[in-house]
């Protein structure tokens, strides 16, 4: 199985790390190589330990590499969600298949990326791209025959840690700049803070389990930037915590605080972990892990790429 790797910083660098280790013992990754990287220096060709950019990238080298799966561990754009879109495209059109870990093609062309993969009997994976390694859309894959309801997580591990920080009596700016000095926010946490990154995630989840036809624009997004700090107070007064609660029950599609109970299975979720409740017509099942993480990143890829090899990676 040839794979080129497009993006190659910590997760992808994270990816081949996971590949070397794992192939000797997991029959499905022993005939895995790695024909390419690729950033935005340029390609590497084969499997090396130094990134080494022999010549600019082109989207003619997947004719020339022929990769079976192309893994996209590059940045997000979501302006465009170029350049991993017409990647997808042009790989899908040569009958490979695509595992990504980023999330902005996704969150703004979910439906035409999943068509385009079916016309051309190809496939595609992205357990990556929500809660990392813990499984959120693979857990979906096992519940085939449910009737999903309702999704409702905690997607977003910065926005969780501030709030969590904030009922600890922790005023606002000093969670965030906390955030921030463990290396749990980025420099511009816009994105966290308005729950854009959730409501991206959401998107992914909602339209595979609901087959909505959602982008991440249709998503009602709250986020925490309204929260008072006299409203945590008023919510732990009732014994609640405030929680930002994305959630979407096929018709609708939020990111927004929520003052959840005690007996709610995301009351207990704190710091930078993230959830993830499946409410289907038979059972709600609530799992929990960490959100984020290069390794952990990585492994979601890695997942998806046995999966692949076990023929049990469907389209929806
Ligand atoms: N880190 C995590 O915990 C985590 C968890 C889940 C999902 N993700 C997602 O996984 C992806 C990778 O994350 P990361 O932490 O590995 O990021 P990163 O360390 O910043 O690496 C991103 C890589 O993408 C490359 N890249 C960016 N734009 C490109 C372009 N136009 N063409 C080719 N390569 C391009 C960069 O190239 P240069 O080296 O030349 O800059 C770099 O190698 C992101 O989409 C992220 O949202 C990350």
């Amino acid at each position: 199985m040839r794979i080129l790797i497009f993006g190659y910083g910590k997760v992808g660098k994270e990816l081949r790390a996971l590949i070397h280790e794992r192939r000797g013992e997991v029959p499905e990754l022993s005939d895995v190589q790695i024909v390419a990287t690729v950033t935005r220096r340029g390609i590497s060709l084969g499997d090396r330990d130094a990134f080494v950019a022999d010549e600019p990238f082109s989207l003619d080298h997947l004719e020339k590499l022929k990769p079976d799966v192309v893994i996209d561990t590059a940045s997000a754009n979501y302006e465009t969600g170029e350049p991993s879109l017409s990647l997808y495209f042009r790989a899908f059109e040569l009958g490979a298949s695509v595992i990504t870990t980023n999330k902005a093609p996704l969150a703004l062309r979910f439906w035409d990326i999943v068509e385009r993969a079916r016309k051309n009997g190809a496939t595609l994976g992205f357990q990556g791209t929500v809660m990392s390694g813990t499984p959120s859309v693979n857990l979906l894959r096992v519940l085939p025959g449910s009737r999903v309801r309702k999704i409702r997580g905690i997607l977003n591990g910065t926005t969780n840690y501030i709030l969590s920080r904030m009922a600890e009596g922790i005023p606002f700016a000093s969670a965030l700049a906390e955030a921030k000095q463990k290396g749990y926010a980025e420099e511009d946490p816009t994105l966290d803070l308005n729950g854009f990154d959730a409501g991206a995630k959401l998107v992914i989840l909602s339209n595979f389990a609901m087959r909505t036809r959602l982008t991440v624009r249709d998503v009602k997004l709250e986020g925490i930037v309204n929260l008072k700090e006299e409203d945590v107070a008023k919510a732990l007064r009732e014994g609640k915590k405030p929680k930002l609660v994305a959630q979407s029950d096929g018709k609708e599609a939020t990111v927004r605080v929520q003052l959840v109970s005690q007996s709610d299975p995301l009351y207990s979720v704190d710091g930078v972990e993230n959830a993830l409740s499946v409410e289907t017509d038979v059972q709600t099942i609530t799992i929990r892990g960490p959100g984020a993480g290069p390794r952990q990143a990585a492994y979601g890829a890695l997942s998806d790429l046995i999966l692949l090899k076990r023929g049990a990676l469907l389209l929806p």
